[in-house]
Parts: structure tokens; sequence; C-alpha cells
């Protein structure tokens, strides 16, 4: 596996592991609101990939809607919690430990791709990422991301202290301009996920589909 030099951390699978070593999870077990708020994108049976899944919490609940799902992360240490998550809740995720540029991105599979706060990416890997992640969609299919704005840096309230990482509207507007944007909203919220996730924060959610 290589690892790219322009990342937040200078070992992001050491970091990421220290940080999920707890017998908590650190963004909690409930899945993330936007990504609830818009369950109804697919249908059950449907296959959708949840990348950068940390803990599980996230693809263990778009299983739970009866979702085909496949869900990777770098953190090994996380993906072991998700998949006692995946266990405790009786529901099967396909699960991979992989960094997301060393990851096998398969062309048109998926009818739904969710990226929730895979803000891990600098400019190029991030590209790279979002070019993946519209790639691997079928024709019709659905992106749904949440993220945080510039904003977030005066909150402190979760989120890579980069403003190169977070994203702008027009950022996202511009990295997705070949899909149909459904919905992209800019706003703040008071998160309780986990204990990193938590406070008045600047959020922004995308929902696009593949034309
Ligand atoms: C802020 S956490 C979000 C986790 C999950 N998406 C959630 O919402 O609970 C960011 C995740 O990105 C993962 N990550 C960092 N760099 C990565 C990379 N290059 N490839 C894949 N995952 C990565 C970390 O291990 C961590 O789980």
């Amino acid at each position: 596996m290589s690892i790219s030099p322009q990342r937040d951390f200078p070992n992001p699978a050491q970091t990421w592991n220290q940080r999920f070593g707890g017998d908590d999870y650190l963004f909690g077990t409930d899945p993330n609101e936007w990504l609830c708020e818009h369950a109804d994108l697919w249908l059950p049976g449907q296959r959708v990939l949840c990348v950068a899944d940390g803990e599980g919490r996230n693809s263990v609940w778009l299983a739970r809607q009866r979702l085909a799902v496949d869900a990777f992360d770098l953190a090994a240490v996380g993906v072991a919690k998700a998949r006692r998550l995946a266990a405790e809740q009786g529901v099967s995720v396909h699960f991979a430990v992989a960094d997301s540029d060393a990851l096998a991105w398969p062309s048109a599979v998926y009818d739904g791709v969710a990226a929730i706060f895979v803000q891990f990416a600098d400019p190029p890997a991030r590209e790279r990422l979002f070019t993946n992640m519209q790639r691997c969609l079928k024709p019709g299919g659905v992106l749904i991301l949440q993220g945080y704005t510039p904003k977030q840096l005066e909150y402190k309230t979760g989120g890579p202290p980069l403003a190169s990482h977070l994203y702008t509207a027009q950022l996202l507007r511009d990295a997705f301009r070949s899909m149909e944007i459904l919905e992209l909203r800019e706003y703040e919220d008071t998160l309780a996920e986990g204990t990193r996730h938590r406070g008045r924060s600047a959020l922004i959610g995308l929902v696009a589909r593949k034309r």
C-alpha cells in the first residue's frame, strides 16, 4: 500500500489506528444525519459504496436499509470495529482495509456512493478521490457527500484544521460539474457524533446524480 506524502498527517494509517484504538466509537454508532435524511435515495437490494467509513456507522446503517454495501477505510483498527458493529446489528457489509489511492476502483457498478467526512484528502488526492467516486457509479447512480466548510475553522468542533481540505459550494459544483446536482446545501447544525464531531458546525451536503 502506498501512502502519498501530501496528506493531513505524516502517517495517516498509524494516526487513525491510534485514534480508533479505544473501546468507544469515535464518531458514534449512529449514522450521519445528512445521510439519514436521504434514506430514500436507493431501493433495497441496490449496491452502494461507503467511502472511508472508519468504524462503520454509515455502512452498517446502509446495510440495515437492505442495501448491498461495500465499505473501505485506511485504518485496520477502524475496520475491525466496523465488522464488530455489523455483526452486533445482524447485517452483512463487505469491508476492506484500503487507501483510497490504492483501491481497485471498479467502473460503473454502484447505484450509490456515500462519502461522509472524507476530508483527509488534500486537493490533489481529493481530485483523484472525487474522480474515482464518479467513475464507479452507474449512469443514474447517486452520490451523497457531507463535509465541513471553511467556517468550521472558527468552530473547531471537528474536521481537519486545514482550509485546503474543506469544501465550498463552488468547489463541489466544479468537482461534480458533469453530474446533475440534486441538492447542495451549506448550513449550520449542532452535531453530536461521538466525541470528535460535537458542537456547532459549519456543514455542506451534496446529492448528485451521474448522467
Ligand atoms: C473523519 S473520519 C470519518 C469516518 C466515517 N466516514 C464517518 O463519518 O464516521 C475520516 C476517515 O478517513 C479515513 N482515511 C484517512 N485517510 C484515508 C485514505 N487515504 N484512504 C481511506 N481512508 C482514509 C480514516 O481512517 C477515517 O476513518
